[in-house]
């Protein structure tokens, strides 16, 4: 039996109009949307964080807590969210006595979707709407399949990918509703190319930036604004943990740095901070801050076979030869 163009069903997206990019193509600010009555300019306003309320998760440390010392710095009140509860409540301190009233802590898992919910309920009661979500907190577990575990691959879906996602459930009907909202999501370069060393790393970044797209893709023509942050190596106690023996090797915290190290320039968590302020500034998706990423990426799409055997290469330097 054959089946005629006509009768075969639709792809699911045959019927949506794509936007046509930018225009002028450097411009992040005016996108021209073509719709079934014609087209149309979508002019955003550039996001200035002064008066917003963020919410930063993964803030007790490393690059989350640099991102709401510089949202904080830029006017905004800050809702700061970890389980590291000693850090946090130092850091809600620290920005308290700067700004009376402007940071506001909560002590929150968010490997459930009830510790995303009752954080975001938190940040409601006191400052009002979220404006900006910066999905941000996350772990380095497991390494390759002989060496992860089943809790590492739960914990690394539940705390890098699946917060996000119930995150944004619970913020998107107040953001469609006022045409208006801003989501990020710390990803990582892993989520662009790939974390030698560790499957659920790479698997579950992959997936963040995935759904980061994904967000932008369906709701960018609402007012949601989406930017995915994917860093190379950063000074913090992902890639230096404290107290961890370095022949522990059920982790990438341990060897992962190396690897991260091995590929590149390390920046410290307020360069990171000063770059990603910058590109919510633009409201620019892909926060690069390190720009060679790019040309990474570029090199994994443009020949993979040729990647692949630079990445394999890459991991025989660092961990020997298989
Ligand atoms: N450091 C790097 O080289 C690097 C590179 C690329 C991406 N990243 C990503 O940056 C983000 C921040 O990492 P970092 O380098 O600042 O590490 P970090 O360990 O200093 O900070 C991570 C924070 O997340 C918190 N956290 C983890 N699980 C949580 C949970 N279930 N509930 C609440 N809080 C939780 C931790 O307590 C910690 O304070 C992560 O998503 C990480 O994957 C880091």
């Amino acid at each position: 039996m054959s089946s005629s163009p006509s009768d075969r069903h639709e792809p699911f997206w045959s019927g949506i109009q794509h936007g046509i990019g930018p225009f002028p193509p450097d411009a992040h600010r005016s996108e021209v949307v073509r719709h079934s009555g014609g087209i149309r300019v979508v002019q955003s306003e550039s996001m200035d964080v002064n008066g917003k309320t963020v919410v930063v998760t993964g803030a007790a440390n490393g690059i989350g807590r640099a991102l709401a010392r510089r949202f904080h710095a830029d006017g905004a009140s800050v809702v700061i969210a970890d389980r590291a509860e000693t850090p946090l409540l130092e850091l809600e301190r620290e920005l308290n006595t700067r700004r009376a009233g402007s940071a506001h802590a909560v002590l929150a898992d968010i490997s459930t979707e009830l510790g995303n919910k009752t954080l975001i309920d938190s940040a409601r009661q006191t400052f009002g709407r979220v404006h900006l979500f910066f999905a941000n907190a996350g772990v380095a577990f497991g390494m390759d399949l002989e060496h992860s575990d089943e809790s590492d691959w739960n914990a690394s879906f539940d705390i890098n990918i699946h917060a996000h996602r119930w995150a944004a459930r619970h913020l998107i009907d107040d953001w469609v509703a006022h045409g208006d909202g801003y989501f990020c999501s710390t990803a990582s370069a892993a989520g662009l190319l790939a974390q030698i060393g560790s499957a659920p790393y790479s698997v579950t970044k992959h997936a963040a930036v995935a759904f980061a797209e994904w967000l932008s893709i369906t709701y960018g023509d609402r007012g949601l604004k989406v930017s995915c942050l994917c860093p190379q190596g950063v000074n913090t106690n992902m890639l230096n943990p404290p107290d961890t023996p370095r022949d522990n090797v059920k982790n990438i915290d341990v060897r992962g740095g190396d690897v991260v190290r091995a590929a590149g320039a390390v920046l410290e968590p307020e360069e990171v901070a000063d770059v990603v302020a910058a590109a919510i500034r633009d409201e620019r998706f892909l926060i690069l801050p390190h720009p060679e990423v790019a040309m990474y990426e570029q090199n994994r799409t443009a020949d993979r076979e040729k990647w692949l055997a630079g990445m394999r290469k890459l991991q025989r330097r660092i961990f020997g030869a298989a």
